[in-house]
């Protein structure tokens, strides 16, 4: 596995592996690799001939420092990780590689997406995540690009980036990896205490509640956002931040399902806040 930790290398690098007919698959992350990542890269390697990963810890996207400092740094056993799971190469540039000129004057802007949910939650987040996500992909060339689902909204806010501005990039996006309690893998489940973890499970129960009643045909998005947000308050540990049933395009909170829609909860536990989403089955197949 070759660790590059310039950007024009990187180009380079993959310039010449298209040139050779090889397709590209690419990885952004920001470290503190877990299985939900591994599974980006298995279905990269999967699908693609020379498989790419980055590894920068963004700190456009954060709105609070203290939540930039202790994200976890982890990079030698990261490495290790990405070269045991098949990775040809590791993109890890430094903040002064990935902005030498400090801040960016140009960012880009997402609009309503970008302000719902999450971005009301976190604002300024989304400028942050297409604004370095335009810069890797930028690096990386024509290629094909994993995300995860457990950040649905950023998902849907890369795929509307690319279509809006022709970026070459074909996005995939892959199931949530879950433990085998239902609790999607997170970096920040490693900052639970035991009684929080133990009680983190609420949020996959009150999805998986909402899919079987929109299996049971309950269309109406109140009853299932009020029925998760039970769910939710039996757990004194956890503090409700949001339950939303959104539109998967636009993210868009719908009144009733139709069109292929997901539900989506955000807590706090303590200091951490989780996040997860479910899609929700809809007439005429499965979303
Ligand atoms: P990060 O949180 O490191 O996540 C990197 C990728 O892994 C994202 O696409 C995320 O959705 C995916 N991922 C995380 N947990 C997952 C899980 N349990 N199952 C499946 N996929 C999972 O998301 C970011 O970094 C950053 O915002 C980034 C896109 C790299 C821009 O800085």
């Amino acid at each position: 596995m070759d660790v590059i930790e310039s950007g024009p290398k990187l180009r380079a690098q993959l310039d010449e592996a298209r040139a050779a007919g090889r397709t590209v698959g690419f990885v952004p992350t920001m470290g503190a690799l877990h299985d939900g990542h591994l599974s980006l890269v298995r279905r990269a390697r999967e699908e693609t001939d020379v498989v790419a990963l980055s590894i920068f810890v963004n700190p456009l996207q954060f709105g609070d420092p203290s939540d930039l400092a202790s994200y976890p740094r982890l990079m030698e056993r990261d490495l290790r990780l990405a070269e045991n799971h098949g990775v040809d190469v590791a993109f890890t540039p430094s903040e002064a590689e990935m902005y030498p000129n400090g801040e960016p004057e140009v960012v880009v802007h997402v609009g309503p997406i970008g302000d719902r949910l999450e971005g009301a939650s976190r604002p300024g987040h989304f400028d942050g995540v297409a604004t370095v996500v335009t810069k890797l992909f930028n690096l990386a060339g024509p290629c094909t690009a994993y995300f995860g689902q457990k950040d649905a909204q950023q998902l849907a806010v890369i795929r509307r980036m690319v279509a809006d501005h022709d970026v070459p990039v074909t996005v995939t996006g892959c199931e949530t990896v879950r433990e085998p309690d239902g609790v999607a893998m997170s970096s920040r489940n490693l900052r639970l205490t035991d009684e929080q973890r133990a009680a983190a499970p609420c949020l996959y129960r009150a999805l998986a509640y909402a899919e079987r009643l929109v299996r049971e045909e309950e269309p109406d998005a109140r009853v299932l956002k009020a029925e998760m947000a039970k769910r939710i308050a039996v757990e004194p540990l956890a503090r409700l931040d949001y339950v939303a049933v959104v539109d998967d395009a636009t993210f868009e909170e719908v009144d009733r399902i139709s069109a292929p829609a997901r539900a989506l909860v955000a807590a706090r536990f303590g200091e951490i806040r989780l996040i997860d989403n479910l899609a929700l089955p809809h007439e005429g197949g499965h979303s």
